[in-house]
């Protein structure tokens, strides 16, 4: 049913606002947005959807149309994590209620709303549909509120939620593109300063998502796990170079002369951060050239490297990568997100899309035995809403 309708029926009135936010795909850098790391990803035409209006007893009553789930709390004792008759808030509650908390916490002014929400981005498939949930509430709240965020800053309040409210260590990456994101272009984002810019896909390219059909179900632990073995990397290596701050102060080099000095468990995490890390810097010189054959071989090598090094591929996505790699029209491809299953992302010449599509399927589903959603998706316009 049609997101007007559902609300309408829901709530016997019109709706006073539609706010979106699009989900992303991570062309290149993986795991680095941790690492003050330079990534590269886009937003994409998939997106949560919400209609809202605001209440002024601050109540939030919100339905999750595609789970069929309505839940109600208070926007006093969020801390709590409970609805309003004291039963715990089911999982996809805690992203808007940890965007209220921590929209709260910044010390701007929130009101209660009514809302009905859907979205079109496949759950925990590594499309980002949690950060595309939260940037939409807090778009929501920031056109209730008429407080005006620049868009970044807006993610960062949404990561916080993330890491302090929902407990995933995330980086900025994903917040950032659902926010920011750019008709046509892919977004070269830099996690340590923070500064960023848009830049056209290689011309003829299309990017085509390759959903695995398994989903992410260890994700979160093995996650801050990673992310720790990051960490005690910098740790033991200040001991040589006490200057560095993250994997980002590291060149291939210098890393490979000091990485003796680290565990069996922890050095190829390290390695794998710092070499990606240099792999988008090439990316980013082969897209401004439109050198598909070099951005290709990168998306490849990240792959392997996510495969081999940090081990968060699975042999389904190994799989998606081998097959599409064969195929007539294809550019590059690699894991994408967080890993541990998930989607490969593919960058596919125009003509060969169609083809592309079908031979994917098919082929996986010889090989794997399972179905692979595979569709071409186009880079879009970060988050924004509408008053009716
Ligand atoms: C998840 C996180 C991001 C990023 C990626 C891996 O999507 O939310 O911050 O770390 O994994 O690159």
């Amino acid at each position: 049913m049609d997101l007007q309708r559902c609300y309408y029926e829901r709530f016997q009135s019109p709706p006073k606002l539609l706010a979106q936010a699009p989900g992303r795909v991570n062309l290149l850098g993986e795991h680095v947005d941790y690492n003050q790391g330079v990534v590269l990803p886009a937003a994409i035409d998939r997106r949560v959807s919400l209609a809202v209006s605001p209440r002024s007893d601050g109540i939030i009553q919100l339905y999750a149309q595609d789970l069929e789930q309505e839940v109600v709390f208070n926007l006093e004792g969020l801390d709590s994590k409970n609805t309003l008759d004291g039963s715990p808030l089911p999982g996809w509650a805690h992203y808007p209620a940890g965007v209220a908390w921590a929209l709260q916490r910044r010390g701007l002014p929130l009101s209660g709303l009514q809302a009905v929400f859907t979205s079109d981005i496949p759950i925990g498939a590594g499309l980002s549909s949690s950060a595309a949930v939260e940037v939409a509430f807090a778009a929501a709240w920031q056109a209730l509120g008429g407080w005006q965020l620049d868009r970044l800053e807006l993610a960062q309040i949404c990561q916080q939620a993330e890491n302090h409210y929902v407990g995933v260590s995330c980086g900025l990456m994903d917040q950032f593109a659902s926010a920011c994101g750019v008709e046509g272009h892919a977004l070269r984002f830099d996690t340590r300063d923070l500064s960023w810019m848009p830049l056209p896909l290689l011309p003829g390219s299309v990017i085509v998502i390759a959903d695995s059909s398994i989903r992410r179900s260890l994700a979160h632990s093995a996650y801050n796990e990673r992310r720790a073995a990051c960490e005690q990397a910098v740790m033991l290596l200040r001991r040589v170079l006490p200057d560095i701050r993250s994997l980002r102060d590291l060149t291939p080099p210098v890393f490979a002369a000091y990485k003796d000095l680290l565990p069996d468990d922890v050095r190829p995490r390290a390695e794998h951060v710092v070499r990606e890390i240099a792999r988008v810097e090439s990316a980013v010189s082969a897209l401004r050239r439109a050198d598909g054959r070099a951005f290709g071989a990168l998306m490849y090598a990240g792959h392997a490297s996510l495969r081999d090094l940090f081990e968060v591929s699975l042999p389904e996505l190994d799989a998606l990568v081998e097959i599409a790699r064969g195929l007539p029209g294809c550019i590059g491809a690699r894991l994408t997100g967080a890993g541990f299953g998930g989607c490969t992302v593919n960058l596919v010449e125009e003509q060969h899309v169609d083809g592309f599509v079908s031979a994917l399927s098919e082929a996986y589903r010889e090989k794997c035995h399972r179905n692979a959603r595979v569709f071409a998706c186009r880079a879009s316009q970060g988050a924004g809403s509408t008053w009716l």
